[in-house]
């Protein structure tokens, strides 16, 4: 269903890999809604995937950038601008990876070098793309920039291992590069807190499945989709959240501030 929340609008969706991602979801609903946008994914994952009938479908193309290189993202915005005719009003990092977690080195014996990849893949980057985006001057006023993140932000979950320190570095640079967006054009910036999700980077994380039944019976409304993960981002784009920036939003069923549930307490008995 369509209200054209975002008619007029224009951006830039990463992340799209295949039909369970986020950014997939998103560039769906981003369509339906009026929007107008470029897709964009590391070269490597756009051999993998089908994101070019995503595209299709989308009427729109895929460029390639890696986001870890501020070269790639100021080519993507220089042809993204040109496609689309004109500046952003949204963009959305759906951006993580983590070589530890990839391949299996748990926080206690981290690999260093693969820590800085995935600090630069999953939160870096992050900042890399509204800096550029900053300095070539490519987001209208009162733009709105997502991320997403995970609870393990902020709680102990061992085997989220070194994504946990990236998803707090995400958070972060939300809030600092909020603060210096607002003032010089009125953009927001916001990360959102979703549930487990089973897509190829939340399944790669070691023991998903029983996180993903715990988050289930602990959180009131259950798990939050992809699907509605992408409800959420869309209303984030729209006109409708002007005045929110800054913030980490839970995105959860209500996980977030569940302490116990009923169902996990009759298991335990
Ligand atoms: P996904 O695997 O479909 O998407 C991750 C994307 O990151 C892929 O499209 C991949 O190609 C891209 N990527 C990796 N390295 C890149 C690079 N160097 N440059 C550009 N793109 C690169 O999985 P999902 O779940 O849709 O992930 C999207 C975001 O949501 C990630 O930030 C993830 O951490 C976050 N998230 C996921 C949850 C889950 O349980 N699936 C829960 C909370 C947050």
């Amino acid at each position: 269903m369509s209200n054209n929340l975002l008619a007029g609008k224009k951006g830039i969706i990463t992340g799209a890999l295949d039909e369970n991602s986020i950014a997939w979801k998103t560039a769906l609903k981003a369509k339906e809604q009026g929007a107008q946008f470029v897709l964009t994914n590391a070269p490597v994952a756009l051999r993998m995937g089908g994101i070019q009938e995503l595209a299709k479908e989308c009427n729109t193309e895929v460029i390639p950038a890696d986001a870890t290189s501020v070269d790639d993202i100021k080519n993507l915005y220089t042809q993204s601008k040109e496609l689309l005719g004109g500046n952003f009003d949204f963009i959305l990092h759906s951006i993580g990876m983590s070589p530890n977690v990839r391949k299996g080195k748990a926080y206690h014996e981290l690999n260093y070098d693969w820590l800085q990849k995935t600090y630069d893949i999953s939160a870096v980057s992050f900042h890399k793309m509204m800096q550029t985006a900053d300095q070539m001057n490519v987001m209208n006023d009162w733009g709105s920039i997502v991320g997403l993140s995970y609870i393990a932000a902020q709680r102990t979950y061992p085997f989220y291992n070194d994504m946990a320190d990236a998803k707090a570095l995400l958070e972060s640079i939300a809030r600092s590069y909020g603060y210096r967006f607002g003032k010089k054009n009125k953009v927001r910036v916001n990360t959102i807190s979703q549930s487990p999700t089973p897509t190829t980077a939340g399944s790669g994380i070691d023991g998903f499945d029983s996180f993903y039944n715990f988050a289930q019976k602990m959180s009131p409304l259950g798990n939050a989709t992809a699907d509605q993960c992408a409800d959420y981002i869309i209303t984030m784009f729209s006109d409708l959240t002007k005045m929110v920036t800054m913030q980490n939003l839970f995105h959860d069923g209500g996980y977030s501030f569940t302490g116990i549930s009923e169902e996990l307490i009759e298991e335990m008995k």
